[in-house]
């Protein structure tokens, strides 16, 4: 018998007013969890908080964190907190080493002084860097190339320490390019400025921006447009859930991949943007953007068989057509 019942549990979810963490949390809900968010809105929104409560709160102020810690328990911290924009990071990185890393330190040294040693971290593949082979697997080499992707990196090395020293576990998460939406409609993904390309796209199909602008048809690749892995935001959440049931009964830190192991290009998703909203998408070639690696795709057999994680949402087709119905409601 497991030594825990996990509708017996208490999750923090840290971002749950994000993309991501608000599916998490209506995720929790689902499952019997109960759930806290904390999140100071920075980049969420309060309205996408529906399942459970919301706690206003800046990582900045570590005093502020530690009292809440020291006025609540939890068994679970979820750390979907961050700033996420790699051109941002390029021109302030102050504001992401501030807010990525040394926010995040705020959060750990509260949850140690309290005794709270479960933790799982939200992280991206642009920990990698330039890919030096793929798929990408998680011992390929860490060199980010852009201070998100190094603030992020900072966070895994400063956890692996902080096991080391006092025995903080945690499941690090690497997504590769979260989209879709809830299947219900209810929650979508909602980014200032949005930069990413389904709901880039989609604003094109609803007529909110002219033109998809895409950077480069020449790169070696089938369609000479760049691939990259997209994991549907429902199959990400299905990982922590996963996650959390390892961290509790085996008590050791581990780093997966999260993607589909696929890789479409960027004019195959306009494509099947086409198809699903059955409207045009005007779209205008430029020059490559500096950065841009051709292909981007994870190697994530080990979440399949340490975690168990079976995306149930690997087609490009229901990422579109989620995303599509959620957005339409927003609007
Ligand atoms: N979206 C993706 O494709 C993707 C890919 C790889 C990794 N990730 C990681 O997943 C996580 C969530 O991404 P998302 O797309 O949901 O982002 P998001 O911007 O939608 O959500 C982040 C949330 O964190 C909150 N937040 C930020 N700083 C805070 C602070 N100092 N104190 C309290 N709350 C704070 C924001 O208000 C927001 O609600 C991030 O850590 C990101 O690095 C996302």
């Amino acid at each position: 018998m497991k030594p825990y019942k996990m509708d017996n549990i208490k999750v923090l979810v840290v971002g749950g007013a994000g993309f991501i963490g608000s599916h998490m949390l209506k995720m929790l809900h689902k499952s019997g969890i109960h759930a806290t968010c904390l999140d100071d809105l920075s980049t969420g929104y309060r309205e996408a908080v529906r399942y459970g409560t919301l706690v206003e709160m800046d990582l900045a102020h570590a005093a502020a964190i530690e009292k809440f810690f020291a006025e609540n328990s939890f068994d679970v911290v979820m750390h979907f907190a961050s700033f996420i924009q790699v051109g941002e990071s390029v021109l302030d990185p102050a504001k992401y080493y501030q807010n990525n890393f040394i926010n995040t330190k705020n959060l750990l040294d509260a949850m140690i002084i309290h005794n709270v040693n479960n933790f799982i971290f939200s992280s991206t593949a642009a920990i990698y860097g330039d890919p030096q082979y793929t798929p990408i697997n998680e011992i390929h080499p860490k060199h980010p190339v852009n201070p998100y992707g190094r603030s992020k990196w900072m966070v895994e090395q400063m956890l692996e320490d902080y096991d080391r020293a006092y025995g903080l576990k945690s499941i690090t998460l690497r997504y590769f390019n979260a989209a879709g939406a809830d299947p219900d409609g209810e929650l979508a993904e909602r980014h200032i400025p949005e930069t990413h390309l389904i709901p880039i796209i989609l604003r094109v199909a609803a007529g909110k921006s002219p033109h998809l602008q895409i950077f480069g048809s020449d790169y070696d690749t089938p369609d000479g447009t760049c691939i990259r892995d997209y994991v549907h935001v429902e199959d990400l959440c299905s990982a922590h859930l996963l996650a959390i049931e390892k961290l509790l009964s085996e008590k050791k830190s581990r780093q997966y991949n999260l993607g589909n192991g696929q890789g479409f290009s960027v004019k195959e998703v306009v494509e099947e943007a086409g198809r699903i909203t059955k409207r045009p998408i005007a779209v205008l070639v430029s020059a490559r953007r500096p950065g841009d690696v051709p292909v981007l795709v994870a190697e994530a057999s080990l979440a399949r068989t340490e975690l168990n994680w079976h995306p149930q949402y690997s087609s490009l087709g229901d990422m579109v057509a989620h995303a599509w119905a959620a957005n339409k409601k927003l609007s």
